[in-house]
């Protein structure tokens, strides 16, 4: 997968994909992310991407200009399967949109800064806007890395054990049980019997239902439009 960022602010994507998964999935040449600067795009001497709002009111929009050759340049390189714009009023960030969005082979992102981008970029441009939750950012920066995070760990051979992400919270619509590591007993605190026994079938079993309880105990809205059913617990495995 090869994911293009669009952004103003260029280091603050520095920090994400230099470490951790990100620079492994890159390394192993599962993913690349390219960071570009859309000041590169524009034509004024202070390379300004942004003017003032039509009809007044506090705030600078993003100009329609230096996106659109911005846009238009990369698009002469590859065919993006989704032109994506990070904002507040896009559809909201789930693990099933990030399951969907992992099979692609190319995205384009770009991030908003200020109010917003100039409208008509949206509706040239955009095939999909994202927002990450209802929060408001200084900048889509910190979102698009949220977003590709979420993608890239899901490419088949990214994460060690290629089961792992299969088992997150959310891949089965709950959350994840409990998990332990040694020792057994930390301080009288013991680790549930049955995960020491050895026995596959109790133990998957054991975390589909801790699995439940704590969906039911912590966000009860993920079990209302879901059936559980005894089979469930064959994906703990
Ligand atoms: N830009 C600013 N806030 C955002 C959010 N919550 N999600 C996505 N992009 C944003």
């Amino acid at each position: 997968m090869h994911i293009d960022i669009i952004t103003v602010v260029p280091g603050l994507l520095e920090g994400p994909f230099a470490h951790s998964i990100l620079k492994r999935a890159e390394d192993k040449g599962l993913a690349s992310i390219r960071v570009i600067n859309l000041r590169d795009y524009s034509t004024s001497k202070q390379k300004q991407v942004d003017d003032y709002a039509f009809g007044g009111g506090a705030g600078m929009v993003m100009s329609i200009e230096p996106i659109a050759r911005c846009i238009e340049a990369l698009q002469k390189e590859r065919t993006y399967d989704e032109i994506i714009y990070m904002t507040p009023d896009g559809e909201r960030f789930d693990q099933p949109m990030a399951n969907a969005l992992s099979l692609n082979q190319n995205l384009l992102i770009l991030c908003g800064h200020y109010k917003g981008v100039d409208e008509r970029v949206r509706e040239r441009f955009i095939t999909k806007e994202i927002s990450i939750g209802d929060y408001v950012l200084s900048g889509g920066e910190l979102a698009a890395a949220v977003v590709a995070d979420a993608l890239i760990r899901l490419i088949p051979g990214v994460l060690n054990d290629e089961t792992s992400a299969l088992t997150d919270s959310f891949q089965d619509g709950l959350l994840a049980p409990p998990v332990y590591t040694r020792p057994a007993d930390y301080d009288g605190m013991k680790v549930p019997e049955v995960l020491l026994s050895g026995h596959e079938a109790k133990i998957n079993e054991w975390r589909f239902e801790a699995s439940v309880r704590r969906t039911q105990e912590r966000r009860p809205d993920l079990l209302s439009d879901k059936q559980t059913g005894e089979s469930d617990a064959e994906s703990y495995k």
